[in-house]
């Protein structure tokens, strides 16, 4: 078997992705999607893996069945996404960048088709053979053009397995590769045009389609063609609206972070809803009060949010043993915050100076006091 032989590919993946730093959903959520599968009396859509209720209450749980809530946010956009996977049409996933795109985007793929795996990501570089299919060199020179020698890439596979392909951040790419999406979404065809015969058309099997990411902050990205845009159905992933819901979401998730690290006393809560409050007024420009403030150019996403309260915890445990403090908080925020703009280091100077004061609670207070801990 080759490097390249897809069947190989699968029968060497659980084990390493086990091993892995964040395994796919598919392997984290196994035993999960298992249960769903051997308790879903209801009817599935051709060539799905559960059915759109069990997949419902994969990604928002069902504590009484044991299934953990992984996305946060509006029930009625997980049943518009999952209707619309069952269309003929694609789904394209927009929003703000670090509000869970991504993520849903893999639940999806993992409930309905039980793999995450076939992605592309869109980038400057990405060419059609990473999208369709490429060819073994040596063979294609051996024996010419045979499906041999054909290298399938997620499109081609996602269509002949019947799976979801995830688009990852598609308007990164040039237009006329993202072009390329155009008849398999609305003929469900690939061609092949180099292969002889019936190999030279590939057509999608029942459960295939496309989950699409975009960011909308994204500057000078290549914007979409109309005729690929009418391919797919448009779903706004939002930030999450309410602070105590945002904070449980980054306790629960920097809290795993955490144990993964080895991190034995994760940052207190109050703390945690310190950052939390400071990431939604940074990013919003409204105080929590509802009074007008400024705000920061960086993305201050709940995913930031929650990798900010990681790198308090490590700080914390690894640098002194004991949980990140306000001094942490204030000295990761600046790598977060200030990125390429030094305007934001002055804005989130101010923040602390003039803002902070006027919260009451120890947490503030001691981020206060640590407000010389930002570097410049
Ligand atoms: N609504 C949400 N539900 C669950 N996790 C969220 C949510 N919003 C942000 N997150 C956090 O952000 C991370 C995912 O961000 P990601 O999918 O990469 O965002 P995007 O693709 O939109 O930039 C999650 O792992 C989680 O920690
Ligand atoms: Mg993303």
């Amino acid at each position: 078997m080759t490097a390249l032989d897809p069947a190989a590919d699968r029968a060497q993946r659980p084990p390493a992705a086990e091993r892995a730093q964040r395994p796919p959903a598919e392997v984290r959520y196994a035993d999960e999607l298992a249960a769903l599968a051997a308790d879903d009396g209801d009817p599935r859509p051709p060539g799905w893996r559960l059915s759109l209720r069990a997949a419902r209450r994969f990604i928002l749980g069902d504590p009484a069945a044991g299934i953990r809530r992984k996305f946060v946010g509006d029930p009625s956009l997980i049943d518009r996404a999952l209707v619309a996977l069952a269309t003929s049409r694609g789904l394209m996933l927009v929003g703000e960048p670090g509000t869970a795109k991504s993520l849903l985007s893999e639940l999806l793929a993992a409930a309905v088709s039980g793999d995450s795996t076939l992605t592309i990501q869109g980038g400057a570089a990405t060419t059609e053979d990473q999208i369709r299919y490429s060819w073994n060199y040596a063979l294609l020179v051996a024996d010419g053009p045979t499906p041999r020698a054909l290298v399938p890439a997620p499109l081609l596979r996602g269509m002949a397995e019947g799976r979801v392909v995830r688009f990852e951040e598609i308007t990164r790419c040039p237009l006329e590769v993202q072009d390329c999406l155009l008849s398999p979404l609305s003929d469900r065809v690939l061609a092949i045009p180099e292969l002889p015969g019936a190999d030279a058309m590939v057509f999608a099997r029942e459960g295939f389609n496309v989950i699409a990411t975009a960011n909308t902050r994204d500057r000078g990205v290549n914007e979409m063609s109309a005729a690929l845009k009418r391919r797919f159905n448009f779903e706004t992933v939002f930030p999450i609206p309410d602070l105590g819901t945002e904070l449980e979401l980054v306790e629960a998730e920097a809290g795993e972070l955490l144990r993964r690290s080895g991190v034995a006393a994760p940052p207190r809560r109050d703390l945690l809803e310190v950052l939390v409050t400071t990431f939604r007024e940074l990013r919003t420009g409204i105080t929590e009060r509802g009074d007008a403030m400024e705000r920061l150019s960086a993305v201050m996403s709940t995913a930031e949010a929650v990798s900010v309260a990681h790198a308090v915890g490590l700080r914390g445990w690894f640098l002194r043993g004991e949980p990140g403090d306000a001094a942490d908080l204030v000295a990761c925020l600046a790598g977060t915050a200030a990125k390429d703009d030094a305007e934001d280091l002055a804005r989130l100077r101010r923040y602390l100076e003039q803002q902070v004061p006027r919260r009451s609670g120890a947490q503030w207070r001691a981020v206060h006091d640590a407000r010389h801990l930002l570097p410049g």
